[in-house]
């Protein structure tokens, strides 16, 4: 049985390209792996909280120090940690927007980074992530077409900062799947098709 945890960070929702590619690397991994439970994070739904004074005093006091305001203030990294810990394998949806993710993800990996709970140091004063045993594919999604063109914003903006911060936080397995181009007049995809392979899909390391 596998936890398939689906990130979606289109403000599209059902109509973003990245919510499609996701569902379609979801229907995959199902078709592979004998049970799956699908959990849904959908950044847009609500508003997130950003990190502000009040959440950065919280960060450094363990839960009995903390006043009421801080407890609550750390409430929705709570929840989303819970969610991120039980998944064994995250489809976290990636649309580029202006030369990178879109805002609420940001918003939502400084949520989860989070002393403890995702890194930790060890006894010699290294660090770790704690995130372990987890697979990441990433369904990503820009309107410009950048290959030949000697600018590769998706590569350079996108993969590598989310493989950055989920190696940070102990991942190591990072797949990404790529569609550019959603904003030419007569652009249409099979979301099937890139997802055929998938299992011979590269990480990237
Ligand atoms: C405000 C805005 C900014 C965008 N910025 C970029 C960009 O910098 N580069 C790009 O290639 N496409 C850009 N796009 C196009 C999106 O990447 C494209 O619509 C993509 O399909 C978004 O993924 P989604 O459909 O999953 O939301 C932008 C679109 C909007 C509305």
């Amino acid at each position: 049985m596998k936890n398939i945890l689906h990130i979606i960070s289109s403000p599209k929702g059902e109509h973003g390209h990245s919510v499609k590619l996701a569902r379609a690397i979801i229907k995959q991994l199902c078709n592979q792996h004998k049970e799956c439970k699908i959990a849904e994070r959908d950044l847009l739904a609500a508003e997130l909280p950003y990190l502000d004074g009040l959440h950065i005093s919280a960060l450094f006091k363990n839960e009995a120090e903390r006043s009421d305001d801080e407890n609550q203030k750390l409430s929705y990294s709570d929840a989303v940690l819970r969610e991120i810990k039980a998944a064994d394998i995250i489809v976290l949806g990636a649309p580029m927007y202006n030369f990178g993710i879109h805002a609420a993800l940001k918003a939502y990996i400084d949520q989860i980074v989070r002393f403890g709970h995702t890194i930790a140091y060890q006894r010699d004063g290294s660090r770790i992530g704690l995130l372990k045993d987890k697979v990441v594919y990433l369904a990503i999604t820009a309107g410009g077409n950048y290959t030949n063109s000697g600018f590769d914003p998706v590569n350079d903006y996108i993969v590598n900062y989310l493989q950055t911060i989920l190696n940070y936080m102990g991942i190591e397995t990072i797949i990404p799947l790529i569609i550019e181009g959603t904003a030419a007049p007569d652009f249409m995809v099979d979301y099937d098709q890139i997802c055929n392979d998938i299992q011979s899909a590269t990480a990237v390391s």
